[in-house]
């Protein structure tokens, strides 16, 4: 890293690309520096469009940028493994969004990667960061709610089926569980720790991807936590979370909420009102840009660890309701011409 501020590349300029960039004017210390598309036509539309030096017509070419330091990947999920690994071996660091990889095998691979590579890396879980959030975490933890006994997490959208879409493709990782459920079993994760047993029930696409699923995660001490998203019924995205002396309610939508609610028993409701800054990415983006230039390796509020624990989760809900992602090895395009 050269100077003071951090270096970020931008890969894949597609629809969440596109909604984070405004989100860097709130973080300090950060230039986006770099984007990188498949087609050299849509990099030059996305830099001048956001002001940004270099275009590259293909990821490769970021990678090989020795003035970038951290690469942002926007990718449909299973393109993000080989672009992770490739970028943490010439010692880039990362954010990966949502979800971290497209199977769990994927995700451990792409964490051993940066790890030996001693790189810093985050799955984009920008849920973890929102300053509603952080404050349940808080009264959770002085005990608000006593011992937190489980989690009910619902988050639907509704989507016509269009096979052409990302979210409905099975080659690109596509159904609810990977867009939304991936968000119900992390806040799951992050209030009851890591899961002893998954069932789930959903429904398919005409294309094999999930359209739908309710699942049951169990925990130590017969704790339970129920989640349920979708691609076609609008679930407000309500989470709660219940313990024995009362319960906290994170308003919606849960994964970027503005307000939480402490229900102690016995007692009115507390409201707690906390917005976030910009739409809500800058505290994510701000916690990789310290990191980096701190010479961290992994985020203490989303740990690689967590990502793996949640990863384990998503692969055992798809492959009991039949579906079986791979990565995409091709992801970096063909080498470039000796
Ligand atoms: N945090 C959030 O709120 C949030 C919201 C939405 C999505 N996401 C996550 O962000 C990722 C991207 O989602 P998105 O909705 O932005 O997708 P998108 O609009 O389809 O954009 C993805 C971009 O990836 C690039 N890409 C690389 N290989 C591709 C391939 N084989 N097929 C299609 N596109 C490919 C494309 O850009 P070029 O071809 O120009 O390189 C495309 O524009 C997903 O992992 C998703 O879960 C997060």
């Amino acid at each position: 890293m050269a100077g003071s501020s951090v270096r970020w590349g931008i890969v894949g300029p597609g629809r969440i690309a596109e909604n984070v960039m405004g989100d860097f004017a709130y973080v300090p210390d950060a230039e986006v520096v770099a984007v990188a598309s498949r087609s050299a036509d849509r990099a030059q539309a996305f830099a001048h469009k956001h002001g940004i030096g270099r275009a590259y017509g293909s990821y490769r070419e970021l990678i090989a940028d020795p003035d970038v330091d951290v690469l942002y990947i926007a990718t449909p999920h299973p393109q993000h493994l080989a672009i992770g690994v490739a970028a943490a071996r010439a010692g880039k660091s990362l954010l990966v969004e949502k979800a971290f990889t497209a199977t769990l095998a994927g995700a451990q691979t792409l964490v051993e990667e940066v790890r030996a590579n001693r790189v810093f890396a985050m799955e984009a879980m920008w849920t973890r960061f929102q300053p509603a959030v952080v404050k349940a975490r808080e009264l959770l933890a002085d005990g608000a709610i006593g011992e937190v006994r489980s989690a009910q997490v619902d988050l639907g959208v509704v989507r016509d089926f269009d096979p052409a879409d990302r979210v409905f493709a099975y080659e690109l990782g596509g159904g609810a569980m990977l867009d939304l459920g991936v968000y119900l079993v992390s806040f799951a994760q992050m209030v009851l720790g890591t899961p002893t047993s998954v069932s789930v029930r959903g429904s398919l696409e005409p294309s094999g991807v999930d359209a739908a699923a309710s699942l049951l995660l169990g925990f130590p001490e017969g704790r339970t936590a129920t989640l349920m998203c979708s691609l076609h019924s609008p679930m407000p995205g309500h989470a709660r979370v219940f313990g024995s002396t009362g319960w906290i309610d994170v308003l919606p939508r849960f994964h970027h909420p503005r307000s939480i609610v402490l229900h102690r028993q016995g007692a009115e409701p507390e409201q707690f009102d906390r917005s976030p800054i910009g739409e809500g990415y800058a505290h994510e983006l701000i916690e990789v840009t310290e990191s980096v230039a701190a010479g961290r390796t992994e985020s203490a509020i989303m740990p690689l660890d967590d990502t793996l624990a949640v990863q384990r989760v998503l692969d055992e809900a798809l492959g009991l309701l039949g579906i079986r992602f791979t990565e995409d090895t091709t992801a970096l395009g063909p080498p470039a011409a000796e």
